[in-house]
């Protein structure tokens, strides 16, 4: 039986950029027999221009039915005077609420072919290779109340609620510590424990969670000293958990020290192991439609695709290896360029990465 892929390129770069790893798709279908099914949908501001709504209910319908789910970006400008119930980004929360996909695992890795696109210097970064395991569903994202209120002086406030229960920490913990005990068994736990109740029970709970995996060192870290860490010396890491607002800045972060965001891939994974995987850089409107988006971050999530939800290691190494070939070969988008390589569009480098696949396959 085929496995069926909802496929939602979305807004901005979205459309080019996915239309890459659909090629990558047609190469794993045509030469390596891979049985899957992909079928299209409208997500963020293109839905909402076509039927009023960013998360249209046939979208999260085959979302919902499909295996798995592969997202290109949301948002843009154009959207960004909208009503927040409309704006785009809330397909994205509406889906990961949905689907219950709380848990997101977004690996930072350097390619050492880039390690001269990155602004840190060559030995701060050489070999990085971390984990960045970010609850999803809960948070100052989803707390209530929330919102802008008017109080009786005339005077508005705005309002988000940071809270977190035992349930969503304890589920969180237990990905981590798996993930952890599959690589080099160190976790780092990221929290505001010092000033955020929420956070202190946090690490309460990730600290009773850490009893039942004795082979994980597990350490606690305050978010701000984090941050300064993961640019002052990256390689002390190998997984770290944090809630979805620390999660959503220190992955930007994160993503810097491997030279740019468009290699950067991402799962996000419910309970059942279900997922929605989509590269963790946005939409670029500045330069969507140009053909110069980096494609490779959406082509490596389609790797994780493989990996987490359809169990298909093989399929993933495949994909994972022919990126490897197309930056040994010297080709670039302009985002991971550097002197002495060779500048290409998306599409080109969409196919290199074909032409690698295709000769893994003779
Ligand atoms: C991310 C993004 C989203 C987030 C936005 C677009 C809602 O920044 O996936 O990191 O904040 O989670
Ligand atoms: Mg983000």
């Amino acid at each position: 039986m085929s496995a069926k892929i909802a496929v939602l390129p979305g807004d901005g770069i979205g459309p080019e950029i996915v239309g890459e790893a659909m090629k990558v798709l047609d190469c794993l279908r045509r030469e390596f027999g891979v049985a899957v099914e992909t079928e299209q949908a409208l997500v963020g501001g293109v839905a909402y221009d076509a039927v009023g709504h960013p998360l249209p209910r046939e979208t999260l319908q085959l979302a919902k039915a499909a295996d798995a789910v592969l997202l290109g970006a949301v948002g843009g400008p154009k959207w960004e005077p909208l009503d927040y119930s409309v704006r785009p980004e809330r397909a994205l929360l509406g889906l990961r609420s949905e689907l219950g996909l709380f848990a997101n695992l977004r690996p930072a890795v350097l390619h050492s072919q880039l390690i001269a696109a990155s602004t840190l210097k060559p030995e701060i970064i050489e070999g990085l290779d971390l984990l960045i395991v970010r609850e999803l569903t809960g948070d100052v994202y989803f707390g209530k109340p929330r919102g802008i209120r008017t109080l009786e002086n005339g005077e508005r406030v705005g309002i988000n609620t940071m809270v977190y229960n035992e349930r969503e920490v304890r589920r969180i913990a237990k990905v981590a510590f798996e993930l952890a005990g599959q690589r080099r068994c160190k976790l780092c736990s990221v929290d505001k424990a010092n000033v955020l109740e929420s956070t202190e029970l946090w690490r309460q709970v990730v600290t009773e969670v850490g009893k039942d995996y004795p082979k994980v060192e597990l350490t606690h870290m305050y978010v701000d000293n984090a941050a300064m860490q993961l640019v002052r010396a990256p390689k002390q890491f190998d997984v770290i958990l944090t809630t979805n607002l620390f999660g959503d800045i220190l992955s930007d972060c994160a993503a810097m020290l491997t030279g740019s965001i468009g290699m950067l891939p991402s799962a996000s994974l419910n309970e059942s192991g279900k997922g929605m995987y989509e590269p963790i850089h946005g939409s670029a409107p500045d330069i969507a439609g140009k053909n110069l988006a980096n494609p490779l971050a959406t082509i490596l999530s389609l790797a994780m695709l493989f990996r987490y939800t359809l169990r298909d290691e093989a399929t993933a190494v495949r994909i994972e290896r022919a990126v490897e070939e197309a930056l040994d070969a010297g080709v670039r988008t302009a985002d991971i360029y550097s002197p002495g390589t060779h500048k290409v569009s998306t599409s080109q480098m969409g196919d290199q990465v074909v032409a690698c696949l295709r000769s893994q396959a003779s």
